[in-house]
């Protein structure tokens, strides 16, 4: 029986919240970093760069899936030096995994490569499942990150491995207690006043709990019938009006500021951020999960935020489920 589960780029958000789930399933985890650190107990961490094939591709033999999360943080301004970072980091990373499964006497059986439901178009209509549009368009700005997610998915549709099924996960954004997720931050400026809707409100935005974002993880490792794009998002988005509502009523925040368009630009300035990430209206649902059997623990996300303020801190939030 396989027992090792190699996590690329597996030592951020994502990865350090998937290994202490796959660990919990008595897993051996390998994350493939940068900068590896000595760890006791069933993480082990492993010297790569992202880009070379070197030593590491050993770890691969006979492991029982590839999960690949490497990519440099978007949440940044998108000049043209942290353009080049973000896609290179991402493509170097998806084709030198491929090669490396390509030399395997004996890979892994399947390969879960991270990508992003912001490769749909920006949509107030119905919502889009796996067969939803791709595209930018000039009102969300979002040209740069729709060729990242495609060249992204180009590069892992490309890489020949013939003996490994590959899964290319559309991930919404996933929502954590970890203070390097986007949560607390939100929590944080809200209690500043500062959680009021933003850019008018009307545009979707598309979540996931972390726990429902692992235990898909989980089940697409098991549906041996998967393969494809998965979109891993809660069945239910919410407009941007009704989930900064959520957030003010966990914090206890009377009033937040509206933001409009032209202040939200200053402040992503000022913040070296950007505006599309909120200004998006990102409406996408889990087609393929919920043809299937997955149940998810937090479909709703007064319920899915409670959950997350209960483990973060000790004052039960204020919120109906
Ligand atoms: N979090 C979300 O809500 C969300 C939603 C949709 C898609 N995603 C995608 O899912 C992946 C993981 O997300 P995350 O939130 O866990 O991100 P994260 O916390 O920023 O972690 C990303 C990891 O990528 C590695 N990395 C960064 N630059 C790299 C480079 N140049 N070469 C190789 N590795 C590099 C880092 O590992 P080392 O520094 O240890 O090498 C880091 O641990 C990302 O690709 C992200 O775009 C995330």
């Amino acid at each position: 029986m396989r027992t090792k589960i190699i996590l690329a780029g597996g030592s951020g958000f994502l990865g350090s919240v998937l290994s202490e789930y796959l660990a919990t399933k008595d897993l051996e985890v390998v994350i493939l970093t940068r900068r590896p650190k000595t760890r006791g107990g069933p993480v082990r961490e492993v010297h790569w760069d992202g880009a070379n094939l070197e030593d590491w591709r050993a770890e691969l033999e006979g492991a029982r899936a590839l999960i690949n999360l490497a990519g440099v943080s978007v949440n940044c301004r998108y000049h043209a030096r942290n353009r080049r970072r973000m896609l290179d980091s991402r493509l170097s990373s998806t084709r030198v995994l491929g090669e490396a499964l390509g030399q395997c006497r004996n890979p892994p059986p399947v390969w879960l490569n991270s990508s992003t439901a912001t490769i749909y178009r920006h949509t107030f209509g119905p919502a889009w499942d796996e067969e939803g549009v791709i595209g930018g368009c000039a009102e969300a700005k979002d040209a740069f990150s729709v060729h990242i997610a495609t060249e992204w998915e180009r590069v892992f549709n490309e890489a020949p491995t013939p003996l490994t099924r590959k899964v290319a996960l559309r991930s919404a954004m996933v929502l954590g207690h970890a203070g390097n997720s986007v949560l607390p931050n939100l929590l944080r400026l809200s209690r500043l006043g500062l959680g009021g809707t933003l850019a008018g409100g009307r545009q979707f935005v598309s979540w996931i709990h972390q726990e429902d974002f692992v235990r898909a993880v989980a089940w697409i490792l098991d549906h041996e019938e998967l393969a494809g794009p998965v979109n891993l998002a809660a069945p239910n988005p919410v407009t941007n009006t009704e989930f900064m509502s959520v957030i003010r009523r966990v914090c206890r925040a009377p009033f937040g500021l509206p933001s409009p368009r032209w202040l939200l630009e200053i402040g992503a300035f000022l913040l070296r951020t950007e505006t599309e990430l909120v200004i998006k209206s990102r409406r996408v649902v889990p087609g393929k999960l919920l043809a299937g059997d997955f149940v998810f623990r937090y479909p709703r996300l007064p319920a899915a935020i409670k959950a997350l303020c209960l483990r973060a801190a000790p004052v039960p939030p204020d919120v109906g489920a």
